[in-house]
């Protein structure tokens, strides 16, 4: 089995180039079947969620040519299939062929998505979305049978402003005849970037970024190109890292704006943050004082980064809260984090950290991406060797981890066990 073995306590210097978005690159692959011509797209990381989703566009008869971060995909012979269970499990991004394919062949069998466990994952309001366009939905233990035989536009309202749910119904809607408006629409910048990537095609999307979208069917997509913006999640991921280890590290190609909720939280508990352009400059930072952070929905605080979060807050002086209020089980890296010295207790659904406390290498298990990531920061920070089993979880998110890592300093690698 592949682990990743970490002797912690190395500084951290040199640069970091942050790639393209796993939740924007998840969510442009499939788009592209809505496109009648080529499309490409730039920035694409190197992750196996993207591997997973080539498998299922070529089953679906897609020419997809991969050159390095680029992809080139033709769906222009899409021929409806199938979309297996095992596919289907593999990552929870499967489920925009449901929209892709509704909107474009207006009849999907697919199964269940995958995805982390990280609590229930309903796609109630994807399916209600789906419904409110004109589709019948029959379920069949855990296979999808979506039919339209028109889809048209009209006014939606989502319960929550959930990512997938607002990705999915765009898709369904890009073609539908009349107007589609999404009310109470969620507001993530790989939102934005899905519907660009559609406008460019020749869609008519307006709003995206706000919580009103309004889509006015088109009949043709055209040849088209987008690039993924740059992973926000990555970059914080990162940025935690030089909090507790930079000796000026750099963190290459972020957009600032997108992680405000971090950079201004980090700031005020006494990081040595700096910005320049489109890179950040960080410091490793001794008196780090204890904070409370609610994950929210954008621009709010990141559920992706909270448990990361987890990490930094063992190494601040005195008792700091972390809320998750989006998903009901991200919490999987506590325990091991407790193992390795922690003292952190979670009720409900609020984690209480008690720092400062020393770290010490230990073996641990990455029980979902966010929580590998976790356990990889504190692996960097603790005392003696940490091996995280698992690591297919942080190599579905996170391309070239080891390598980005090894290339500012710290001592990890790829072991088989
Ligand atoms: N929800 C429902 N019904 C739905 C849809 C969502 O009850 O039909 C609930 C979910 O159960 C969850 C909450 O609403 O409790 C948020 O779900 P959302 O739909 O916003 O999330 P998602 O689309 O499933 C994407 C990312 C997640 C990220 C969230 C929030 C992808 C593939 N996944 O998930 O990414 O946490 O948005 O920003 O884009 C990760 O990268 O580690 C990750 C989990």
């Amino acid at each position: 089995m592949q682990k990743i073995q970490i002797h912690g306590g190395k500084e951290l210097k040199g640069s970091i180039k942050i790639s393209g978005a796993k939740n924007a690159a998840v969510a442009l692959i499939p788009a592209s079947i809505l496109c009648d011509e080529e499309v490409t797209i730039y920035h694409v990381p190197e992750i196996t969620d993207r591997d997973a989703l080539i498998h299922i566009m070529e089953l679906l008869n897609g020419k997809v040519v991969i050159s390095q971060d680029e992809l080139k995909i033709n769906m222009k012979d899409l021929k409806n299939a199938v979309i297996p269970e095992n596919l289907a499990k593999k990552l929870r991004a499967s489920y925009y062929f449901m929209g892709a394919l509704l909107g474009r062949m207006k009849h999907v069998e697919i199964y269940f998505p995958g995805g982390c466990n990280i609590g229930k994952r309903k796609i109630d309001f994807h399916l209600k979305g789906f419904e409110a366009l004109g589709a019948t939905i029959t379920e069949d233990a855990d296979k999808y049978i979506i039919h339209a035989e028109e889809l048209v536009g009209t006014k939606i309202y989502l319960d929550f402003a959930s990512v997938g749910a607002t990705i999915n119904i765009m898709l369904a809607a890009v073609k539908a005849k009349g107007v589609t408006e999404i009310n109470n629409a969620a507001k993530e910048p790989e939102i934005v970037n899905v519907a660009t990537f559609l406008n460019n095609m020749g869609a008519k999307i307006t709003g995206a970024g706000t919580s009103k979208i309004k889509i006015e069917g088109v009949r043709y997509l055209h040849k088209s190109i987008i690039e993924v913006i740059p992973d926000r999640i990555e970059a914080g991921t990162y940025i935690i890292m030089g909090a507790l280890l930079g000796n000026n590290l750099m963190i290459e190609n972020v957009i600032k704006e997108h992680l405000m909720s971090l950079i201004s939280k980090l700031q005020e508990i006494g990081v040595d943050i700096k910005s320049n352009k489109n890179n950040l400059i960080i410091n490793k930072s001794k008196n780090l004082k204890p904070f409370n952070i609610t994950t929210l929905v954008y621009p709010g605080f990141p559920t992706d980064l909270a448990q990361t979060m987890t990490v930094l807050m063992t190494q601040c002086n005195g008792i700091s809260a972390l809320e998750e209020t989006i998903y009901s089980n991200r919490m999987g890296q506590v325990p091991y984090l407790n193992s390795m010295g922690a003292d952190i207790k979670v009720s409900n659904q609020t984690a209480y950290i008690k720092g400062k406390t020393k770290l010490y290498g230990n073996y641990v298990e990455a029980s979902d991406l966010r929580a590998g990531a976790a356990l990889v920061i504190a692996g960097l920070i603790a005392d003696g060797t940490t091996t995280i089993s698992h690591i297919e979880h942080i190599l579905r998110g996170y391309e070239h981890i080891i390598e980005k890592l090894r290339n500012v300093g710290a001592d990890i690698e790829l072991i088989e066990e």
